[in-house]
């Protein structure tokens, strides 16, 4: 995977993905090492189940594929009928995402 990326970016700055409903915030971290950092994921409380998180997750996952970077986020449920931990460990792994020291990772394609 390429280590340099060319794009409209700006490194640490916030950015959003929204889908009805839901929203996913993120920023172009490391410039000596650029890789996507994933700050937080929600879909609200009565949508949530239908889809909209996994929709989210494949523009993120779209994005990191076309500038070659990697994915990285902190799996940390929000909410008092949030997935447990475990839960959320298996759904970023049925997207692609491997256990890494204290975070998930997205390697690419
Ligand atoms: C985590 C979250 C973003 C997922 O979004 P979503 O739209 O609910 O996710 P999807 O519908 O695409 O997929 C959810 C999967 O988890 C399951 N799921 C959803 N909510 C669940 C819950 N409360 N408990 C257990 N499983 C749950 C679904 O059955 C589905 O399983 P499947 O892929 O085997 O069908 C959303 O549940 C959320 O906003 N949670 C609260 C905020 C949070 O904890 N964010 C994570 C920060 S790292």
């Amino acid at each position: 995977m390429k280590r340099y990326i060319k794009s409209s970016y700006d490194f640490y700055k916030k950015y959003e993905i929204k889908v009805d409903g839901g929203v996913l915030q993120w920023s172009m971290d490391s410039p000596k090492n650029p890789c996507i950092w994933v700050h937080g994921i929600k879909v609200d409380a009565d949508k949530q189940g239908q889809g909209i998180g996994t929709k989210l997750m494949h523009k993120i996952i779209q994005i990191a594929d076309q500038l070659e970077v990697p994915i990285e986020l902190q799996p940390a449920p929000i909410g008092n009928k949030a997935m447990t931990v475990q839960q959320l460990v298996s759904w970023y792994e049925k997207l692609g995402f491997r256990r890494q020291a204290g975070c998930m990772r997205y390697e690419g394609k």
